[in-house]
Order: C-alpha cells, then structure tokens, then sequence
C-alpha cells in the first residue's frame, strides 16, 4: 500500500507542469494577452468588448447570418416545441425531426446520397476518420489540415502519413509505398483557415483515382463561400460529384454550432453505426438545429450575400496589398496579415484592438515563430466604411510599427 506521503508525491508531479506554465500570466501582465475577450453585445458586423464598440473583423460569420431574423425566428420556434436540449445522443432519445430534415436539406445541397450531423464541427471530422479508417488501413493528411482532422486520425486505430501542405508530389510517393490491397483516405481541408488558400481538387482527385483511395474535403471554410451556389470546394472546381466524402461545420457561413459528413447512403450508414464522436455524445440542440436549416436555406435564396462577401474579400486584400502588407496566398474571405515576430504581432494586435478591430492573432505553435501574423477575415455584412476604417487602422498602426 502507497502511505500518504507517496500519493502526495504523485499527485503533485503530474500537476506540477500546470504550476511551472507561467507564459500566458507573463504576456497578461504586459497588457497583450489577445485571448477569451467576452463579447457583451454583439451586432453583426459590431461587437462590443471591454466596455467599446470594435469592428468584428476576426469572425468566421462569412454570410452575416447570425442575426438574420429568419434564423432567429426559426431558432425561437423550436426552442419553444422542443425544449432547451435533447438530453441525449442521436442513438438513443436524442433524434429529431428537424435533425433528420437537416440532413437532407444538407445532402441535397452539396450532392450527396445521405449526410450526418454531429454536434460541432470538430467532432464531424474526429467521427469521420475514426469511424471510417480502420487497422491496417492508412490515412494521409496535409501537414496545415484542421487540428480536428489530426485528432481524428489520431482516435482511430489506421496509420498516418502527412505531407507538406499542397505537396502533392510526396503525397503521390507515400501513396504509392501504401499496400495496393488496403483502405486509403485523403483527407484536406477545402480552404486553409490560417493561409485562406484552396486546396487542389483536381490534383488531388487525380493521385486518389490512381492509388485507389477515397478523398474527404473539409469544407469548414467553403460552405456558402465557394462554388457556383456556395456549395464547397468540390463545385469550385467542378468536381463536387467525384469528392468522395465532404465534412463542414455550422459554426461559420451557418451561423451556430454543429457540423455534418455527407457521402454515398452506404458511408453515411457504417458512420452512423460506427463513429464514436457521432453515437457517444448529446445531439445538436433543436435551436440550433432549426437555425441551421433557416441559415441553409437563406444562403439559397439570397445570393447576394456571397457576392457582397467577395466584393468586401477583394477590397480587404486590395487595401492591405496596396498598404505593402504580404497576405500570403490566400484566395477567400480569410485574410492573414503577415506580421513576423511575434512581439510585434502582439502589440500590433493591441493597438488594433485599442483603435476599435478585432482581429485574431495566429502564434506559434499554430505557425512558424518567424510567420506570426493577424488573422482577419471579412463578412457580407461589412460595410466598405467599416473596411475601409480598419485598413487606416491597418496603414497608421503598420506605419508606427515598422510592419509596412
Ligand atoms: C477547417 C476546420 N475544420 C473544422 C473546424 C471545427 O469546427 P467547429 O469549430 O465548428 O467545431 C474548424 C474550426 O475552426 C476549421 O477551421
């Protein structure tokens, strides 16, 4: 039997690392940490933090539809049939109507037999993968893909091989050394969240057809953004048909909480049998899950809430470029403003926040030290003087800085 003296020792090792994590005080103390700022109100395009109204310019609300009265309408509604929670999983007492309704309207949209909703959008992707590859079988994974896509991998008893982002050349020689006779799985997101890139559906499709594997897209970034009606990547490029399996999340042009895997009827079956992040969790609240079908439905019929996202996407890229900020690759709405080091991005971040933006600081270990950077991001509801307010934030605060 351990005395109480050993089990002291024990507990207090394990803790121990929490005791020495001193970092985040350290920057608190400095009046920089960027990090868990309560909104108290919030208005759309407007939020109010600390007491001020700042432009909210770090969203993932692409389609302004958090406060379209649709959404909050049918939200209400339901919230009122059905109750607060569903108490359950979907297994067991946790199905509604409106989740089976959902599921539908969602697979019909992006051209799939079936679809399943998950709970949120990490766990669609954690669902996915470790429902579906099992032991001896191999995923692959672009090194920049979502950290719910490398914990899916992770939770499921396949291998893993990761390639440098949109290598398709080295994921074409791990392909090739993977067993001919054993399940393989692509796995990308459809637009980076950091960068703001597109992954190469094409190319990708391409190596998938030749070495026998399955591609998944994460279309987190994509839904109502990109394609000829805001249908993902797939449809970008005209190939919505030949992606095999596609994952999203409601918490961005959808404007909850939540996410879905849609593929072929017999995928979609297995998974709902076999994903361990679908059956072993609480089903998506009914107001959310009527807001969604509101939001799907809305993003249908009132295109011009794409365009106006696009028209403001060009005028923020235009304006930071033209300002001489590097804005990587990005090709979206998600718009990274390349700061460097990471002291600078901080105050940098400070100062634009002081001057009423709120944008998101990306630091390691999320990027390399040398490539820390605000990640912005613009939304449908903006309007081009708000734009064009926080590029003057962006070239005063830039200018004094040193960054431009
Ligand atoms: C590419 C990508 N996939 C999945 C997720 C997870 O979605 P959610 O936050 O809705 O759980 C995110 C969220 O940031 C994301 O960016």
């Amino acid at each position: 039997m351990p005395n109480s003296t050993t089990s002291t020792t024990s507990a207090a090792s394990i803790l121990e690392k929490c005791v020495q994590f001193t970092r985040a005080d350290e920057i608190k103390a400095q009046g920089l940490y960027p990090y868990f700022k309560p909104i108290s109100e919030s208005e759309d395009t407007v939020v109010v933090i600390e007491g001020k109204r700042r432009i909210m310019l770090g969203s993932n609300n692409y389609l302004g539809l958090t406060h379209h009265p649709k959404v909050l309408e049918a939200a209400a509604r339901a919230l009122h049939r059905y109750g607060s929670g569903c108490t359950g999983s979907r297994f067991l007492n946790g199905s509604l109507d409106l989740h089976v309704q959902l599921e539908g309207a969602l697979a019909e949209f992006v051209g799939k037999e079936d679809c399943i909703v998950f709970s949120t959008g990490y766990g669609a992707n954690l669902g996915l993968i470790s429902g579906l590859v099992g032991r001896g079988e191999k995923v692959f994974l672009d090194k920049l893909d979502h950290a719910c896509i490398v914990d899916g991998a992770k939770l499921s008893f396949g291998e893993t091989d990761r390639f440098n982002h949109g290598d398709l050349a080295t994921l074409e020689r791990l392909l090739q050394r993977a067993d001919p006779g054993k399940g393989k799985l692509v796995v990308v997101d459809g637009v980076y969240s950091m960068e703001g890139d597109i992954a190469d559906v094409p190319g990708l499709l391409r190596l998938c057809r030749k070495y026998g594997a399955a591609l998944a897209v994460d279309d987190a970034h994509a839904l109502g953004v990109l394609g000829p009606n805001g249908e993902g990547t797939g449809a970008h490029f005209g190939l919505q048909d030949d992606v095999d399996i596609i994952a999203g999340t409601f918490s961005k042009s959808l404007a909850s909480v939540g996410g879905f895997v849609a593929a072929p009827e017999r995928v979609i079956n297995y998974l709902r049998h076999h994903s361990r992040p679908f059956i072993f969790t609480a089903a998506l609240p009914p107001a959310n899950t009527a807001g969604v079908l509101a939001a799907l439905e809305v993003l249908q019929v009132e295109p011009e809430r794409r365009e106006r996202l696009w028209k403001n996407a060009r005028r923020l890229q235009e304006g930071l470029r033209s300002l001489g900020y590097s804005i990587g690759s990005t090709e979206t709405p998600i718009v990274p403003v390349l700061v460097g080091p990471l002291d600078r991005t901080m105050v940098m971040w400070r100062n634009m926040f002081d001057a009423g933006v709120f944008t998101n600081p990306v630091v390691p270990p999320a990027v390399p030290t040398s490539q820390c950077r605000l990640r912005t991001s613009v939304m449908a509801t903006h309007t081009e003087e708000q734009i064009d307010f926080c590029l003057d934030a962006f070239a005063r605060i830039g200018r004094e800085l040193g960054a431009i």
